[in-house]
């Protein structure tokens, strides 16, 4: 564990923009609470951690980020509780993926105290943004960029870390439309697939426009190597049941450890649901949906949580799943979920970190 004794200097927006915001009404990453945290990286050393008014950054256009990507990301939440405390969700295990993101695109990793101080400074000086509803939350989006003024390629010297929070609901309006991607990848062996890294999501921009433009809303990504195995969902992860078993895809370098998704897991293997977490291959998914034996499909991660899939496009195939209310297993384990965030259930596994 890295650490370090620093102290977050906290220096509050002198004008609030909360009560100019309508929260009822917040488009999911459009609205932006009053305070960020930002801390910078020199000489092997992070320096100057602080909380301050969120507002535009001023960079060179030579910025090393805006060349060559040394860029990564998180996504987590804060939830109001029932008893009206404020807690987040896996912290530390965001905080784990992201300094394995940092090493694998050559960045200095983020202290861990530190960075669980400043997300929990952050979100108890704006608590008040947090929407009021069962759909709602703090979103908590943490980001690392290089800051080198320097367009030679190498790893760059400085860098920036920052959080931001978003007061957010519902990232889906409705269930999605799918199609299996049998020429595009999203991931390789040895590439960058289990890093949150920005570049993995501009890269996945183009073959999800293509595949809005016949009218689905995100790809089901295969392997790059022969597309014969399914491996996310869009910005996703991907869980069916076939027949009365769960199955997911195995991690292995390709696919992002979501925190969802090992939550569903963790829940499913608590609630002793027959669970399989393996290779899927795309033959045995559209045989099950030929044969009537693909009873659910849905995508976990943190900005919707739970995103069920109501249909499945392959080749000219069209499968349509089953009616929402017959989702008994994302249902149930969505419910599960929902009430240890909320409080309304014993969190016997330790997911929240109360803040507030
Ligand atoms: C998530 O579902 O948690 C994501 O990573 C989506 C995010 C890029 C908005």
């Amino acid at each position: 564990m890295i650490t370090t004794g620093q102290k977050i200097a906290i220096r509050p927006s002198d004008s609030s923009r909360l009560q100019a915001t309508d929260l009822e009404h917040v488009k999911f990453g459009r609205v932006f609470s009053d305070h960020m945290f930002v801390m910078d990286h020199a000489n092997g050393t992070w320096s100057d951690p602080r909380i301050v008014a969120f507002e535009n950054l001023s960079i060179s256009p030579a910025s090393a980020v805006l060349h060559y990507g040394q860029s990564i990301f998180e996504g987590l939440k804060a939830y109001r509780r029932n008893d009206g405390s404020v807690a987040i969700f896996r912290p530390q295990a965001n905080i784990a993926r992201m300094n394995r993101s940092a090493k694998r695109m050559c960045m200095p990793p983020i202290p861990e105290d530190l960075f669980m101080e400043a997300m929990a400074e952050l979100v108890t000086q704006d608590k008040g943004w947090i929407p009021d509803g069962d759909d709602a939350s703090l979103y908590i989006r943490p980001f690392l960029i290089a800051s080198d003024e320097y367009i030679g390629i190498r790893p760059s010297d400085t860098y920036r870390f920052m959080i931001f929070t978003c007061p957010v609901r519902g990232y889906y309006a409705e269930p999605v439309r799918v199609q299996i991607e049998q020429e595009y990848s999203r991931a390789f062996p040895g590439g960058t697939g289990d890093a949150k890294c920005a570049g993995n999501y501009a890269a996945a921009l183009y073959p999800a426009k293509l595949a809005q433009d016949r009218g689905v809303h995100q790809l089901l990504w295969t392997d790059a190597t022969e597309h014969k195995y399914i491996e996310e969902s869009g910005t996703m992860n991907i869980f069916f049941r076939i027949g009365d078993t769960l199955v997911t895809p195995e991690t292995g370098g390709t696919i992002l450890e979501g925190v969802t998704r090992d939550s569903i897991i963790q829940l499913a293997r608590r609630a002793k649901l027959p669970l399989e977490v393996r290779k899927v291959s795309v033959a045995e998914v559209v045989e099950a949906a030929r044969a009537g034996q693909l009873k659910e499909a849905f995508g976990a991660g943190t900005a919707a949580t739970i995103a069920h899939i109501a249909q499945i496009a392959f080749n000219d195939e069209l499968f349509e799943l089953p009616a929402l209310e017959e989702r008994i297993v994302a249902n149930r384990l969505g419910s599960e979920l929902d009430d240890i965030r909320r409080g309304r259930a014993v969190d016997t596994f330790g997911w929240m970190v109360p803040v507030a």
